[in-house]
């Protein structure tokens, strides 16, 4: 559709996943396995601003994908995702940030966004997607019995929307992270969740710029299950497809035209988790469809890659202070290296469980 941030656009692909990759598959004896892994650089992702010193980083990029799209005459697209929220991940531990509320959070949120601000208005010829604060919302929906959860929604609600008003000031493509079908698919949790998604987009002015709504970020749902996974029972929203054309009328009603996108970086293989709450590099993962605009849906403007495959999702170290049991399951695979690092058995599983296959 003309209003598909995508349109127009080819997706500049991340330099330090490139690297990453490449690094990765030269660990691999395999000569073909070697190559299909050496392919997924070609694959776009996102970039997690995952704390403020990784912001150089995108001005490296905004200025590459400038260059490039001089060069090419093709107009470059980078896909980012804004992580620093104080108090981040309040019902988990693995992917606890650098800023805490107690300790000036706020403040400091607010100087990360200007930062980031400051880095894409000297390349407007560049556009941005981003993903907004991955699990904040949701578990602002689900889990205020966590005490800090609780604490944090004032600032949370706060921070989001300095973040929302002052990226779209730049032009930002926004989509708030909205969870997965079996977190906030659940038919007790979707009104909730509609409720506050738009009232977070009113609050931010509605500005055209925050388009909707990414779901599925660094979990293994499919958009279209072949059949419910037997972990889903008891929630008709049993993928990504069917939580969406849920959850999108609710949202219309309430005056937003919103769409979504949705990860599928790690969604190729069906049935591997015990439950549908384990999150923690589960074990026999696959990658998934390879990103597109061609989705199938009126809702969906893009399936995406979020996450990028082969980083981990957390620690199974049990010492460690970011330890999350979760990532000691039965379904998790082990053992694994602390969250973003590079984790290569879990990588080369990744590839070669590829669906469709690379
Ligand atoms: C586990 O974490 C502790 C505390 O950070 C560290 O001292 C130890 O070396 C780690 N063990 C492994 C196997 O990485």
């Amino acid at each position: 559709s003309a209003n598909n941030p995508w349109t127009g656009f080819q997706i500049f692909l991340s330099p330090y996943y490139a690297n990453e990759v490449a690094a990765a598959a030269k660990q691999i004896t395999d000569p073909t396995l070697s190559s299909k892994a050496a392919s997924v650089a070609n694959i776009p992702t996102f970039t997690w601003l995952d704390s403020v010193a990784k912001i150089p980083d995108l001005g490296t990029y905004l200025a590459s994908a400038s260059a490039l799209g001089k060069s090419t005459g093709t107009k470059q697209l980078v896909q980012i995702v804004i992580y620093d929220l104080p108090d981040r991940n309040c019902a988990a531990k693995a992917s606890n940030g650098e800023f805490s509320i107690a300790n000036n959070g706020q403040a400091n949120y607010e100087n990360y966004i200007d930062q980031i601000v400051a880095q894409i208005q000297q390349f407007p010829d560049v556009r941005v997607v981003a993903v907004i604060e991955p699990d904040s919302l949701a578990n602002l929906v689900t889990n205020l019995n966590v005490q800090k959860c609780a604490n944090a929604k004032t600032t949370y609600l706060a921070s989001v929307n300095y973040a929302l008003t002052n990226l779209a000031k730049v032009g930002v493509y926004m989509y708030m992270d909205a969870g997965h079908a079996g977190w906030l698919g659940w038919p007790a949790n979707l009104s909730p969740a509609a409720q506050l998604f738009t009232q977070v987009w009113q609050n931010a002015g509605k500005s055209p710029f925050i388009k909707g709504l990414a779901t599925n970020v660094a979990n293994y749902n499919a958009l279209q299950a072949a059949s419910p996974d037997p972990i889903t029972q008891g929630n008709p929203n049993y993928d990504e497809i069917h939580y969406i054309n849920a959850l999108a009328p609710l949202l219309q009603q309430a005056g937003w035209d919103a769409t979504f996108i949705v990860d599928q970086g790690r969604s190729g293989v069906q049935n591997i988790r015990q439950q549908w709450g384990d999150w923690c590099n589960i074990k026999g993962a696959g990658f998934g469809t390879r990103p597109t605009t061609n989705t199938g849906s009126q809702f969906i403007d893009s399936i995406v890659w979020v996450k990028p495959g082969g980083e981990s999702d957390g620690t199974s170290n049990s010492s460690s202070p970011r330890y999350d049991s979760t990532c000691s399951l039965p379904d998790a695979a082990q053992p694994a290296p602390e969250a973003g690092t590079w984790f290569q058995a879990y990588f080369q599983t990744l590839v070669s469980a590829a669906n469709p296959p690379l």
